[in-house]
């Protein structure tokens, strides 16, 4: 049996996360970047997020991938040929990747994730399912850049972004980071996932659900930086907002203060009002024509889109 290769990545113009989270807590409004999500338990409460009923589009996503599977292999066999190289951006638990490793012949599979020790786990139980597969998980925030290492990008590849990750950017930003990937994958080609707009009676609940899953998620974020910066947030003096911003056409999500409250750290603080908000997520939801638009300005050619029956979501391919 082979073992997974992890490399790390040293971001050129990364901020260390501590500096990231303080500044964006000084900012006016504040803001905390939506990766601050996701600590160990903020993974497992996306999990959960996933098996709720309002929570649409993993379980729509799925239901495309499986409707459509024969010509979304036809089509990226004929692209990158017999034995591809498919690098999941975004990895996590690499569930959504490993349904493709059969249907596509996938010989080596890059898992790119935020950290290594968080893929660490998971491949290693990866690789005992695929005992021939080449695995190399790569750690590194591609927010800021796509700095992939020159090894994984030396060979046409796959370039894999599933369940609407994509939504995190504001347009300009998505198109910046849509310009890397077509950069990073020459002779390749880009499979992507994309949350559509649709009724706001769809929309809102996804993201504010009956149970309250989202608000933990979105909570747990005070938890997670409280570890992070040494601060004395109290998660009880905080509720979860989110609503569909339609001139905008993305979801906002925010911490909302119920009280005036003062939040201190080694060496700062920052005073809230009552009713002051912190912005922790934008989720855009795209127009299929104007994400095709976006994917063509980025120099992407030959778009193949696949969506459900109620286009809720879609799926494209995209050749570089
Ligand atoms: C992981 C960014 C696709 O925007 O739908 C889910 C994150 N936030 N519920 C999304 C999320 C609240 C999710 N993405």
């Amino acid at each position: 049996m082979r073992a997974p290769r992890f490399i790390d990545v040293e971001a050129p113009g990364a901020v260390a996360p501590a500096a990231e989270a303080i500044a964006g807590l000084q900012a006016r409004p504040a803001r905390l970047p939506p990766k601050f999500f996701y600590d160990a338990l903020g993974s497992r409460l996306f999990d959960a997020i996933t098996e709720l009923a309002e929570y649409y589009p993993p379980r729509t996503e799925a239901a495309i991938f499986a409707a459509h599977l024969e010509p979304m292999r036809a089509a990226v066999r004929a692209r990158l040929g017999e034995s591809i190289t498919l690098i999941d951006l975004g990895a996590g638990n690499s569930e959504k990747a490993e349904r493709l490793f059969a249907p596509l012949a996938v010989a080596r599979y890059v898992a790119v994730d935020i950290s290594t020790a968080y893929l660490r786990h998971s491949l290693q139980r990866l690789q005992q399912r695929w005992p021939d597969l080449d695995i190399v998980g790569v750690g590194l925030d591609f927010a800021p850049a796509l700095a992939l290492p020159a090894e994984v990008t030396s060979r046409p590849a796959l370039l894999f972004y599933p369940g609407s990750s994509i939504g995190n950017f504001a347009p300009e930003a998505a198109l910046r980071l849509l310009h890397q990937m077509h950069a990073a994958c020459a002779g390749g080609a880009l499979l992507i996932g994309v949350d559509v707009v649709k009724p706001v009676e769809v929309l809102e609940p996804a993201y504010d659900d009956a149970l309250g899953v989202t608000a933990c998620f979105n909570l747990n974020m005070l938890r997670h930086v409280n570890h992070l910066i040494g601060a004395d947030f109290d998660v009880r003096d905080w509720r979860h907002v989110a609503f569909f911003d339609r001139a905008a056409s993305r979801i906002e999500m925010h911490l909302e203060a119920r009280r005036a409250l003062a939040v201190r750290w080694p060496g700062g603080e920052r005073r809230f009002e009552a009713g002051e908000r912190i912005h922790t997520e934008d989720s855009y939801k795209w127009r299929r024509e104007d994400f095709e638009a976006l994917l063509r300005q980025a120099g992407f050619r030959g778009i193949r889109v696949w969506h459900d029956a109620q286009a809720w979501f879609a799926v494209m391919l995209a050749e570089v």
